[in-house]
């Protein structure tokens, strides 16, 4: 079987993964540049049942709120929005919600209306809406940056329309040991310094920065239901995103996250670059995180097929 069908199955491990790839998470295994080192259980008998209330009791969503330092010297509790992340959905009420991932192999689905009925969809770093609508929709209310979109002046972040009129959440790691100090001194980009301008600039738009101990935490968990050694680097945003959603949501539906039969090595669908480690990973554990989410998929297999969807519950209807 494909790692694919592998992956619809739910049963995966590295040595699936072509040469390349392998050697990649090789390299990545021995640099452990976050120096990350886990101590915790290996369980790979979980139910579903389990392995989500194990996700919901780990997975607390957490913001930087300036509570600590060296953010509460920087005077950052008046700088963060003043309604908490956690509290988004009160205004609202997020009963169905879409996360639609930036693979290629959303191209061609005809999924966009679809997506677009969600009461809240969820989209990642700069992956466009116009020009796209019929595959991927075009409503997005949250967008979840990584720090290379702050820093680097090729996103155009402060002009861009694909980062106004959403609430965005930014998310950089810090070392797995969460020294705050250090990660203000050197992050991965420098996120910091255009969150506290786009803050000012921009104070009613609800912006937030993920705590990097909520980053590691879902770490954490895919290696505790790992029996392999995965790449000691944070999950992809697609792994943070439905989390998120879970924490947000009712019900959440995820697209392309596990590649449908339209499965390809088009990294992303607003690109024309090739690469199979976009969707099986080099850098992030991917192929560990995707297999986590297959367990706790609760729609058919003929939905991850036919559109590369998966449907999980959101954490407030989990009773545990
Ligand atoms: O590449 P980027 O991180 O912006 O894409 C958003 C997310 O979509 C990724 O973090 C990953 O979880 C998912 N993705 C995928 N397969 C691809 C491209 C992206 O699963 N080919």
């Amino acid at each position: 079987a494909s790692v694919v069908q592998r992956l619809w199955r739910g049963r995966v491990s590295a040595d699936m993964l072509s040469p390349r790839l392998q050697r990649a998470m090789k390299d990545y295994l021995s640099a452990n540049k976050h120096h990350v080192s886990y101590s915790g259980h290996r369980r790979t008998a979980q139910s579903a049942k389990e392995l989500l209330c194990q996700i919901k009791a780990q997975a607390r969503l957490s913001t930087v709120d300036g509570s600590e330092q060296p953010f509460s010297s920087l005077g950052w509790a008046r700088l963060v929005p003043s309604v908490p992340l956690e509290q988004l959905q009160d205004q609202s009420s997020f009963k169905t919600c879409a996360v639609v991932t930036s693979a290629g192999a959303i191209l061609r689905s005809g999924l966009g209306k679809e997506i677009d009925t969600h009461d809240a969809v969820l989209r990642f770093n700069a992956a466009p809406t116009e020009g796209y609508e019929r595959d991927v929709g075009n409503k997005t209310t949250i967008r979840i940056i990584n720090s290379q979109i702050l820093a680097n002046p090729r996103h155009q972040f402060n002009t861009s329309s694909i980062y106004k009129n959403v609430t965005l959440v930014a998310w950089d790691p810090a070392p797995y040991t969460i020294n705050l100090n250090k990660w203000y001194a050197s992050p991965d980009y420098n996120l910091f310094g255009p969150y506290v301008e786009h803050r000012k600039l921009h104070p009613d738009q609800p912006f937030y920065i993920l705590h990097p101990s909520y980053v590691w935490r879902l770490w954490d968990v895919i290696q505790g239901n790992t029996q392999e050694n995965i790449q000691p680097n944070p999950p992809s945003s697609g792994f943070i995103g439905i989390l998120l959603m879970m924490a947000l949501c009712e019900q959440v539906h995820v697209y392309e996250y596990i590649p449908s039969m339209r499965q390809t090595d088009l990294c992303h669908y607003h690109e024309r670059y090739y690469d199979a480690a976009c969707t099986l990973g080099a850098y992030h554990p991917l192929l560990f995180e995707k297999s986590l989410i297959q367990r706790i998929n609760t729609g058919p297999e003929s939905d991850l097929r036919r559109k590369g969807r998966v449907t999980l519950p959101g954490f407030s209807t989990v009773n545990c």
